[in-house]
């Protein structure tokens, strides 16, 4: 079976769905998934879920990398899912891949550290 498989890529849109510092949720059976477009206009993808008190991400405000929360307490890099700012938590990441414009995400979360693509 290929790695593509194994990750349960499925196709979400048109990469241009996702203009530069917006989100875009996508629901999947682990609970919503936070599509945001961000730094250089990469993709990243985070369970849609502060770790503080639950708030959804995708209502925050994109700062560079990072996303912060709509309580402002919590600051979450969108590249490893660690606060970066307030209680110390992570949320959980899943991989996106371009391919001829289209837009793809990976179902399976990437482990705790492991750097994206
Ligand atoms: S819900 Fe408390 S900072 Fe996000």
């Amino acid at each position: 079976m290929d790695a593509a498989r194994l990750q349960n890529w499925i196709w979400v849109g048109y990469a241009d769905d996702v203009p530069l510092a917006t989100t875009r949720i996508v629901h999947a059976g682990q609970g919503d998934i936070a599509l945001f477009r961000a730094g250089q206009g990469r993709v990243y993808a985070l369970l849609d879920r502060c770790p503080c008190h639950g708030r959804r991400l995708s209502d925050g405000i994109v700062m560079g990398v990072d996303i912060v929360c709509p309580e402002r307490c919590v600051q979450v890099s969108l590249a490893t899912g660690e606060t970066q700012r307030g209680p110390a938590g992570y949320v959980p990441r899943y991989p996106t891949r371009i391919a001829d414009g289209r837009l793809y995400l990976g179902l399976a979360a990437l482990p705790r550290g492991e750097a994206l693509g």
